[in-house]
C-alpha cells in the first residue's frame, strides 16, 4: 500500500478521496489551510508553504511517499472593472491552484527520482479547457496551466517510472459547486449536463483512488473529464 500525500484533504473531494484511499489501505497524509482532524496545515497563498508540507509529511511517512495527489484549491470572483481586486484574485489564485501544486510536484518528481518512480494526480477543472465565467479568468487559466504542467512530467519522466495524470471535474457537490452554481444561474445550469446531475465528490474519489494505484502505466499524460458529458473533446 501506498504513502499518499493528499492537499485539500478536510472538505469536498479532497474529504470523499482521503476517506477512499484509507479504505483501500493507504497511509494518507492530508493537508489542509488550517489542519486539526490530523491534517496538517499550510496556506498555499504563503509563498514557500508548499515546501514545508512536503518537509513534514515526508517525516510522517518514514522518508517515503509514493503518490501525490493536488486537489486543494480556491475558487474566487473578481470584477475585471475593480483593477485592485483583479489583480489581488489572479496573485492568489496563481499561488494556491496553481504554484503550489508546481512547488509539490518538484519536490515530488526529485524525490520519485531517488526511489525508483511514483505518481502524480493533479486535480484541475473543465475550466481548464473550455475557460470559465467573466470573474474567473485566473481561475480557468491556472487549471489550464496544470494541465500543461502535468502533460510536461509525464512526458519528461515516463522513462523513470514516473506517471503523471490529471482529472478535470465539471460541477461537483461540494462547497466549489455550490459557488459555482450560484454565480452561473444555479438550477438552469443542470440543462447543460447531459446526464442530468452534478458529479458527486465520491465519483472523483473514486477516480483519485484508481489512478492512485491501479492505472496502467500507458495511461500516463491523460486527462480524465468527469463531467456528465457536459463537456466532451
Ligand atoms: N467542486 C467542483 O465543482 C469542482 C469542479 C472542478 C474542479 N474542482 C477542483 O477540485 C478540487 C477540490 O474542490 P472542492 O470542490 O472539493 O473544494 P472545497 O470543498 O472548497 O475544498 C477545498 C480544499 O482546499 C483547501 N484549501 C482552500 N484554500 C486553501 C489554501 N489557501 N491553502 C491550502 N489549502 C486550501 C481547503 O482547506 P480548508 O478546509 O482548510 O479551507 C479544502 O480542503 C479543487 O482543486 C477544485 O478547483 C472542483
Amino acid at each position: 500500500m501506498a504513502n499518499i500525500l493528499l492537499t485539500g484533504a478536510s472538505r469536498g473531494i479532497g474529504a470523499a478521496a482521503r476517506t477512499a484511499l484509507t479504505a483501500a489501505g493507504h497511509h494518507v497524509i492530508g493537508q489542509s489551510t488550517a489542519g486539526g482532524d490530523g491534517l496538517i496545515a499550510a496556506d498555499f497563498a504563503h509563498a514557500g508553504a508548499a515546501d514545508v508540507l512536503w518537509e513534514q509529511a515526508l517525516t510522517q511517512c518514514d522518508g517515503r511517499i509514493d503518490v501525490l495527489v493536488n486537489n486543494a484549491g480556491v475558487f474566487e470572483a473578481a470584477d475585471p472593472a475593480d483593477a485592485d481586486a483583479f489583480a489581488a484574485a489572479w496573485a492568489r489564485s496563481l499561488a494556491i491552484n496553481l504554484q503550489s501544486a508546481a512547488d509539490l510536484c518538484r519536490h515530488a518528481v526529485l524525490h520519485f527520482q531517488s526511489i525508483g518512480g511514483g505518481r502524480i494526480i493533479n486535480v484541475a477543472s473543465r475550466a481548464g479547457h473550455r475557460g470559465d465565467s467573466p470573474k474567473h479568468w485566473h481561475y480557468a487559466a491556472a487549471k489550464g496551466g496544470m494541465l500543461a504542467m502535468t502533460k510536461s512530467i509525464a512526458r519528461g519522466y515516463a522513462a523513470q517510472n514516473i506517471l503523471a495524470f490529471s482529472i478535470t471535474p465539471g460541477f461537483t457537490m461540494t462547497g466549489m459547486a455550490d459557488e459555482y452554481l450560484a454565480s452561473r444561474g444555479g438550477d438552469k445550469l443542470l440543462a447543460d449536463i447531459p446526464l442530468g446531475r452534478v458529479a458527486a465528490a465520491e465519483e472523483v474519489a473514486e477516480t483519485i483512488r484508481w489512478l492512485a494505484s491501479e492505472a496502467p502505466a500507458s495511461l500516463t499524460g491523460a486527462t480524465l473529464d468527469i463531467n456528465g458529458a457536459s463537456y466532451v473533446r
